[in-house]
């Protein structure tokens, strides 16, 4: 069951006066990682091949991400009619693969770990729609990433609640939990976001370069955050791995965080300005 259906959003409420080309280009390729989600489901359901409770609700979790893409999708095609989300869309698939694809077991080494890194990603998402929403000023795009942010925060619990099951009988240490939360977050740079920026932005005849594409798409959604939007992220990662996600550690984790992101949004900026 999703909560919510495309045609919920007011979409005849489009503002094309109130575009920020800086978000179009990162909801371009939003909408292609998002639409990835089956892949991601596939692998899921094979890692809890005997797990049918988890199986359905890894169904019904990319289905939603499916959703957001096409939202997404849909969007961008309003705010640049020459875009064409599908064909880009395809263009993705054809050049970019999971590389947890033909795994058997979880590449985070178990099933605990593999929720683990499903938290971090829905802590970053839940942040992440959180921050484009409070952005924009297009009245659709808001509302579009009010609804997903929504999703992302329930996604974090549901693999959250599993990922409490299985530790119960797995019993991952803490310092693993932590690498396992460190090793996603650094994932963030891979090819995954970089490649769906080049097929979201470059002409078909501009070759990929992953330097340009990262530090494209990241300079645009660091710009996003605000404080906030970090501390609510930093908190769930916290809470994922079994630390407090409030208090002095916390507010001390968030403040560090907060700095590294903004020296890194000015190395980003450089290097898209650069390129
Ligand atoms: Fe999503
Ligand atoms: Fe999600």
């Amino acid at each position: 069951m999703k909560h919510w259906r495309i045609d919920d959003v007011r979409w005849d409420q489009f503002d094309a006066a109130r575009l920020d080309p800086s978000l179009v280009a990162i909801v371009k390729a939003a909408a292609m990682v998002e639409r990835n989600g089956t892949d991601y489901g596939t692998y899921l359901k094979r890692v809890f091949h005997d797990d049918p409770a988890f199986q359905a609700a890894a169904d019904n979790w990319s289905g939603e991400e499916v959703q957001h893409g096409d939202a997404l999708g849909r969007w961008a095609m309003l705010a640049d009619p020459a875009w064409d989300y599908q064909a880009a869309f395809r263009r993705y698939k054809e050049g970019y693969h999971l590389p947890l694809l033909d795994a058997e077991a979880s590449v985070r080494g178990s099933r605990t770990g593999e929720l683990i890194a499903r938290c971090i990603v829905e802590s970053g998402t839940s942040s992440y729609y959180s921050a484009l929403a409070d952005a924009t000023d297009e009245p659709v795009l808001k509302d579009i990433c009010r609804l997903i942010a929504a999703d992302e925060f329930r996604h974090f619990k549901l693999f959250y609640d599993h990922m409490k099951r299985y530790l119960g009988r797995e019993k991952i240490g803490l310092a693993r939990r932590l690498v396992i939360a460190l090793w996603r977050v650094g994932e963030s740079e891979d090819d995954e976001l970089a490649y769906a920026f080049h097929c979201g932005n470059d002409d078909p005849g501009v070759p990929y370069d992953h330097k340009r594409c990262i530090a494209g798409y990241m300079s645009r959604a660091m710009s996003a955050y605000r404080y906030r939007h970090l501390e609510r992220g930093i908190g769930m990662i916290l809470k994922a791995v079994g630390l407090p996600p409030r208090g002095r550690f916390s507010g001390l984790m968030v403040r560090l965080a907060w700095q590294f992101m903004q020296t890194q949004r000015r190395r980003f900026s450089r290097a898209a300005a650069l390129a």
